[in-house]
Parts: C-alpha cells; structure tokens; sequence
C-alpha cells in the first residue's frame, strides 16, 4: 500500500495502477461504514484508492473542523488490512495552495437540507470531491447513504462535469440499535448516546407507515417527530421528505424519496435518512 500526499505523485501512481481504479474518499476516523465501502470497491475494481483529507472548505466557522477526529495510523493499519493499493493524505496546502480561487458549487440540490443549515458546506463538498477525481482519475467512487443529500450532489455535479466516474452508493451502516455509524458518533456522551437511536426509531416508524400505505408527506414527517419527541435530548433541526432527485418538498410521496432529519444532541449534529419507497437491491443504498 502506498501513501502519498504529494497531488503529483499521486496522479502519477494512479496511473499506474490496474483498471478499473474505485476511490473511497474519506475525511479519516474510520468506520465499518467506510470499511463497507472499500470492501465494495475491492469486490468490484482491480485497483483501490483510499482519500483521508479533512476538508476545511466544507466546515462553517462555528463548526468542529479544529476537532474532528483524527487518527492516520489506525486509518492507515485498517486499510492496509483491507488490500488497499493507493491512500492519498494531503495537506491542507496541497489541496488549496495560495491563491486558490476556484469553487463548485451546485444551485438548487445544494441548498437544501444540509445546505440551508450549513452554508457553503456542498461548495465545499463538490470543489474537494472534482479535485479528486481529476488528481486520482477512478473509473467508480463509493459513497454511502447516510450522507444523502451528498451522494445526490456528487451525482449532479459528476454528470453536469461529464465527470467520466461512476457514483456507487452503498446503504448505511448501523450500529446493532439502529444508530447510523458515524466519525461523529464519538461526540456523544453515555446518556446522549443511549437516547440517539431514537432518530432511525423515528425513521423506521415511519416507513413502517409507508409500507401500510400511508403518502401524506405530513402525516409521514409528523411520525419521526413523533418518535424524537420521546427522547429530551434530542433537538431536531429538521425533518424533510423530498423527492430524490430534486429534493423538492413533497405533499405525496408519490415518486421515488428521501425521509431525512438532522438533530443535536449536546456537542453532536447527526443526520440520518432512509429512501421511500425501500431498496429492493440491498447492495444499493440509493437509485
Ligand atoms: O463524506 C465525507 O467524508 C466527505 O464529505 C468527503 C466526501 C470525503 C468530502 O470531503
């Protein structure tokens, strides 16, 4: 396994590898999530290419990137365990040297859900994202379902770029009580994490309704809040469920959708999501 920080070295050794090349970016602190999707990529490509870079750009000011977790060596021991060829770690200045100038942003997916509460987040997001697929070239990119709205964004932009990769989603990966894995799950103190697996209670309370039938939009946000409700320590900053691939607001969920929430619970901000109506593919985290 080789591990670059040099952008140069990296397109370079890129090259070199066998095709098809699947890269797994990551900002590091990693999870089965993650490791789920090397493991897809290992499966599928010849090649596999791992990013750890923690992005500033896709940070606000009042945000946790001064703390968010970091530990390359472990990162990189896991990786090794999983036959990864290629780990690009840049600097901070590798990736935006003096004089940086230039952002991808996306108009309507990005503001949003997580844009709206976020600002620039998805300007972020995209720029570092097309950054690494012209540096690394992979013929597939793995992402996973519990950043949804991200994988929506990088689907647009990739086609709007006619950028020549294939977006693979793979579902979220849970905890044994539903919580959605996450590098920020650490955050949580013992009694914050004993009540956070109420948010996917919320989620699968209302695809249970779903699945009964039930299409008011409403009714159905209206049955995650329900569940939150019963847990003080968590304060919901929204509930949407929007169609999937413009993430309109909808009245009926009468075409293929994302129910997805974001919530505080002390210092952490989780987010989660399930699709309506339900894979059938359960490789498949998203369309
Ligand atoms: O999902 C993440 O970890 C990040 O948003 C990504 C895609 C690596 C871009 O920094």
């Amino acid at each position: 396994m080789r591990v670059i920080d040099d952008v140069e070295q990296t397109r370079a050794y890129a090259r070199s590898l066998r095709r098809p090349l699947g890269l797994v970016p990551t900002m590091g602190a990693l999870h089965e999530g993650h490791l789920s999707l090397v493991r897809a990529a290992r499966r599928d490509c010849a090649s596999v290419a791992v990013s750890i870079f923690v992005n500033p750009t896709q940070f606000g000011p009042n945000e946790d990137f001064a703390s968010y977790p970091r530990d390359l060596e472990r990162d990189l021991a896991l990786l090794r365990d999983e036959g990864v060829d290629l780990v690009f770690v840049p600097s901070v200045e590798q990736v935006y040297p003096p004089g940086f100038d230039t952002t991808v942003s996306l108009q309507r997916t990005a503001a949003r859900l997580e844009g709206a509460h976020r600002p620039g987040h998805f300007a972020g997001v995209a720029t570092v994202v097309a950054k690494l697929f012209i540096i690394i070239e992979p013929n597939r990119a793995y992402f996973g379902q519990k950043d949804g709205q991200q994988t929506i964004v990088v689907r647009r932009m990739t086609q709007d770029l006619n950028l020549p990769v294939e977006i693979v989603v793979l579902p979220t990966v849970r905890e044994p009580d539903g919580l959605a894995m996450s590098s920020r799950n650490v955050y949580l103190t013992p009694e914050e994490r004993r009540a956070a697996p109420a948010l996917y209670r919320g989620l699968r309370r209302a695809t249970e309704l779903f699945e009964a039938g039930e299409r008011d939009a409403e009714t159905l946000r209206q049955a995650v809040r329900a569940v939150v409700a019963g847990e003080p320590l968590i304060a919901l900053e929204y509930v949407s469920l929007a169609a999937l691939d413009t993430l309109d607001e909808l009245e009926r969920v009468d075409r293929p959708a994302m129910l997805s929430l974001a919530a505080r619970l002390g210092h952490a901000r989780l987010i989660d999501n399930v699709l309506l109506p339900p894979p059938t593919d359960t490789r498949q985290g998203g369309r």
